[in-house]
């Protein structure tokens, strides 16, 4: 998979290339690539913002370099490949696992990092009609304001990646953590000592009927869901 990020802070973006996700491009299952934006403006200061039309308070981000930029990485493209183009912002859909398995099974994703009041809305409505666009889409981390999406985009990026074959170690883990297929939180995982501080994990974890043990944890999941994340739940009746 190909991910552009564009931004005015592209140091931001630098613990991308940490961890699995540096792992994951050095072994090519993944290429990162971070623009700044500053790079496309045509003016000594390098504006990449302007007062709001309709007045307002704070600072709204400039159609032109963004177009800019968005153009340069598109014209990147190799053999027909058609992106998807992410912008990340407060106002976006919320941003889920079922979310992170549909663009886990695209090509190429470009996130649009904006900051101060949001990018131009134009940008996006423009990308929206190109040919080498897929889709474009506003995305949200969830219902809290952060200063700019850069935050936003590595938590979709990390998200995302995990899933490509070859990321994790071992897949399993994918269908058992909170999220997965089963849609339920994860039920508490223990390792050793057996007892510490006196607390001692459930005898049943330690006696290996993997069938009790299964069972107890899908217990468990229904608890902890019912407990902490009730929205999640199937309806009930
Ligand atoms: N930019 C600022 N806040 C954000 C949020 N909650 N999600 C995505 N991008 C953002």
């Amino acid at each position: 998979m190909r991910i552009d990020v564009i931004s005015i802070f592209p140091e931001y973006l630098e613990p991308l290339s940490l961890s699995l996700l540096g792992k994951a491009q050095s072994k090519s299952v993944l290429e990162i690539n971070i623009h700044n934006l500053r790079d496309h403006t045509s003016d000594a200061h390098h504006t990449v913002d302007d007062t709001p039309y309709g007045g307002g308070a704070g600072m709204v981000m400039l159609p032109e370099p963004w177009g800019e930029a968005i153009d340069a990485v598109l014209a990147s493209a190799t053999g027909g490949t058609r992106a998807t183009l992410i912008f990340t912002t407060p106002a976006g859909a919320l941003f889920h696992q079922r979310r992170a398995e549909t663009l886990a099974a695209t090509e190429w994703l470009i996130f649009a990092c904006g900051r101060y009041e949001g990018i131009d809305a134009r940008v996006a409505e423009h990308f929206a009609t190109r040919a080498e666009i897929d889709a474009v889409l506003e995305l949200s981390l969830g219902d809290y304001v952060l200063n700019g999406g850069e935050v936003a985009a590595m938590a979709i990026i990390e998200a995302v990646a995990r899933l490509l074959p070859g990321v994790i170690g071992n897949p399993d883990s994918l269908s058992e953590e909170s999220h997965g297929t089963s849609g339920l939180l994860e039920a508490p995982a223990f390792t050793k000592p057996a007892i510490w501080r006196g607390l001692e994990v459930p005898a049943l974890l330690r006696e290996g009927n993997h069938g009790k043990i299964a069972e107890w944890r899908s217990a468990q999941a229904v608890e902890r869901t019912r407990a902490v994340r009730p929205d999640l739940l199937p309806e009930e009746g």
